[in-house]
């Protein structure tokens, strides 16, 4: 069994929790689909606990942060967040150079892509890793849905839009809950939304993360302290105060 997990968005109660959540189960991996960073008050303890995964692709956040902030198309909320994240990863600060160091080296290498036989993972989407966003009703836009499932060959785990679901490659999507939380893979082309740990948009406030044992694929959600991360987000005149909003209402 291995675990998915993506857009922990340091927030660090929730990946605790999805973190002990996994513990109980029989998982030999945790595959993490980007953007451990962003919008929340703990990118570093965040980074050091992704270090610890089999494998972290890259995601927009990490990208903006590695790359630039220029077309990374940031609204000022985002944008704020980020440059704020970078102030806490400053290397310049004596005592915490070296771990810092650590963080920045582990950012810089991370991969767009990871491929395990016919499995293979991406934030976004095979096509465009980092920034393409695959929604429910794209399987009303079956050019674009199409030409995505062109770069699957099988089944293709993906992030990015804080939304679980399904979609197989005859135009069908299927939300978790309509599955009862578990989907057997079938011989069609499949891609599969993990949701989100740190910031989930599906009005279910609780983190998301997948199982998946090669056959089947079990979506997890996880209750966690989510009063902590809002007062501490609340806390940070940097972060804005709709971040720790939308936590409590999953939006
Ligand atoms: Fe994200």
């Amino acid at each position: 069994m291995i675990a998915i997990v993506s857009d922990i968005h340091a927030n660090l109660e929730a990946i605790r929790a999805v973190l002990s959540d996994i513990e109980k189960h029989n998982v030999s991996d945790i595959i993490c689909l980007g953007d451990v960073i962003g919008y929340g008050p703990n990118p570093g303890e965040c980074l050091d606990l992704a270090m610890n995964f089999k494998v972290t692709l890259q995601g927009n956040h990490e990208k903006a942060l590695l790359v630039s902030l220029e077309g990374a198309n940031f609204n000022e909320i985002a944008k704020n967040s980020i440059e704020w994240t970078r102030q806490q990863l400053d290397m310049l600060a004596p005592e915490h150079r070296e771990v810092n160091a650590k963080r920045w080296d582990f950012i810089g290498e991370l991969n767009e892509l990871y491929k395990e036989n016919t499995t293979s993972f991406a934030h976004g989407s095979p096509r465009h890793p980092t920034i393409e966003y695959v929604y429910d009703r794209d399987i009303n836009s079956p050019k674009k849905l199409g030409a995505i499932f062109e770069f699957v060959e099988h089944v293709c785990f993906i992030g990015h839009t804080h939304m679980p679901g399904i979609w197989t490659d005859d135009m069908v999507f299927i939300a978790p809950e309509e599955a009862n939380y578990q989907y057997p893979l079938t011989g069609k082309k499949t891609l599969v939304n993990v949701g989100s740990v740190g910031q989930p948009r599906d009005r279910d406030i609780r983190s998301c993360y997948v199982l998946f044992d090669g056959d089947k694929v079990f979506f997890r959600r996880v209750s966690y302290p989510v009063e902590e991360t809002f007062k501490k987000i609340k806390s940070i005149p940097e972060l804005n105060p709709r971040l720790a909003e939308r936590l409590k209402v999953a939006r």
